[in-house]
């Protein structure tokens, strides 16, 4: 096929230099957007007197017949076109004829193709945070069904206090709250035009950058043409975002794999989101957490091929940041596809209440509580610290959780404890005696949900 930019070469390009060289068959995905861009250009143009009205009038209906015919399927992409800005061009040329060639005037495929990925990753940007947002509504649902459900809560995954699964699950939906915070400031840093920066040093058309910015949807346009051209560090924004979305999923995947297992028994998945094994009959594995879990890498790995990519480039455009869209795509397809798969797995999944309470009973976990009991009755906290350690050392050897010791043992350590230290240790004691805000009490954690709820509001 002869290329658009054919007039200065003598041969044509070699075959596999050709297909090296091709992106339509990545970002043919940006059809709409990079339409949307040529009708907001064409429209600029037209009002601007660069093109007469009837021009642009015909140039826009033309592109609106390309983008209905790419959507119903009867227009197919030509994968032997350079890419989506030289294929839309070329049909935009086979129907209309030569005034179809005036469209690229006042534009290079620089600022084009820094149009159409700023506008699509917007729309993705949005669609990710509906998922988020989904997802932050499920794990919310849980923390209700569970914020009286005691377990224990863990450091270095060892049983430590005694918390509610609510509060724990709570933590991830301020997480999530962030990563859409995060996903929020990175597109709106993006929201600027670059179209009109042209190859890169603007044009000597009388063009109107905020007109295209307005019907683009723009906040505005960028203030330098290099920088317009040039950067991708948008890009690199919401790359990173996603990673941070992607760890926090693969933290909660690591814990759902842990809990799904024999070991602790704190939920059960349901089967809709569980596989079984080939050989093992008894099997019910976590696949998708594993799945997002092992995801999570990939994601990562998105972010340092294109960070990578960009460190040593010159400005202005660079042919390696053609680059940028295989990583981002891949990016947002993945952060999209586990999203899509987390909030009914953990819609779905069935708390076992009893088993967290009985992990809970084993491990200690009122040891804080107990020096606490002291200090309460006048001893330095240090000083109730060593006691209880002593005290714990105690139970240990007597096979015993510190509430099975009797009064007379737990007096030898101290002449402080009294009758109501059975009381003061319980689960359900310590669980509703922290009363810090934010803790794991029954008002912070009905303030939490408040806040999560509000937020979905
Ligand atoms: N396919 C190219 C890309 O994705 C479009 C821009 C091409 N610009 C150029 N000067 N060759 O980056």
């Amino acid at each position: 096929m002869e290329k658009m930019w054919a007039g200065r070469f003598s041969k044509e390009l070699d075959r596999e230099a050709d297909d090296f060289n091709s992106s339509i068959h990545f970002d043919s995905r940006m059809f709409r957007q990079d339409i949307q861009g040529s009708v907001a250009h064409a429209a600029m143009l037209a009002k601007q007197g660069i093109l007469t009205q009837e021009e642009g009038d015909r140039i826009i209906e033309a592109l609106g017949g390309i983008l209905e015919d790419l959507e119903s399927g009867a227009l197919a992409f030509d994968w032997a076109a350079e890419d989506i800005h030289m294929f839309v061009e070329s049909v935009l040329t086979k129907r209309i004829g030569d005034l179809g060639k005036k469209l690229h005037t006042a534009r290079s495929r620089n600022d084009q193709v820094a149009v159409d990925i700023r506008l699509y990753l917007r729309d993705e940007a949005n669609e990710i945070i509906a998922l988020i947002k989904e997802l932050l509504s499920a794990v919310l649902e849980q923390a209700k069904a569970n914020k009286d459900v005691i377990c224990s809560g863990y450091t270095h995954l060892q049983r430590a206090q005694p918390i509610t699964f609510g509060h724990h699950l709570l933590a991830y939906c301020m997480m999530l709250i962030r990563d859409i915070g995060r996903l929020q400031d990175a597109t709106r840093r993006m929201n600027q035009n670059p179209l009109g920066s042209c190859a890169l040093a603007g044009t000597t058309y009388d063009t109107d950058r905020a007109e295209t910015a307005r019907r683009l949807g723009f906040d505005g346009y960028t203030l330098n043409s290099i920088d317009g051209v040039s950067d991708r560090d948008f890009c690199v924004e919401l790359m990173s975002a996603f990673s941070l979305i992607m760890m926090h999923l693969s933290r909660f995947s690591e814990e759902i794999i842990l809990w799904s297992s024999w070991e602790f028994k704190f939920i059960e998945l349901d089967d809709s989101y569980t596989t079984g094994s080939s050989i093992m009959p008894q099997k019910k594995n976590p696949d998708m957490a594993e799945l997002v879990r092992g995801k999570t890498g990939r994601v990562y790995g998105d972010l340092f091929a294109l960070l990578t990519t960009l460190k040593g480039l010159p400005l202005a455009y660079n042919k390696d940041m053609q680059e940028d869209k295989e990583a981002i795509f891949d990016s947002v397809d993945t952060v999209k596809k586990c999203l899509k798969i987390f909030a009914p797995m953990i819609r779905t999944m069935k708390a076992l209440p009893e088993n967290m309470y009985a992990a809970a009973g084993k491990g200690f976990i009122n040891a804080t509580d107990l020096a606490d009991y002291l200090v309460k009755k006048g001893l330095p906290f240090r000083t109730a610290y060593k006691i209880v350690g002593q005290t714990v050392a105690r139970a240990i050897e007597e096979k015993k959780v510190l509430e099975e010791l009797s009064l007379a043992t737990l007096r030898e350590f101290s002449p402080l404890f009294e009758e109501d230290v059975y009381h003061e240790i319980s689960l359900e004691t310590c669980v509703s005696k922290r009363i810090s805000a934010g803790g794991t009490g029954p008002q912070s954690v009905q303030a939490q949900i408040q806040f999560v709820e509000d937020y979905l509001k």
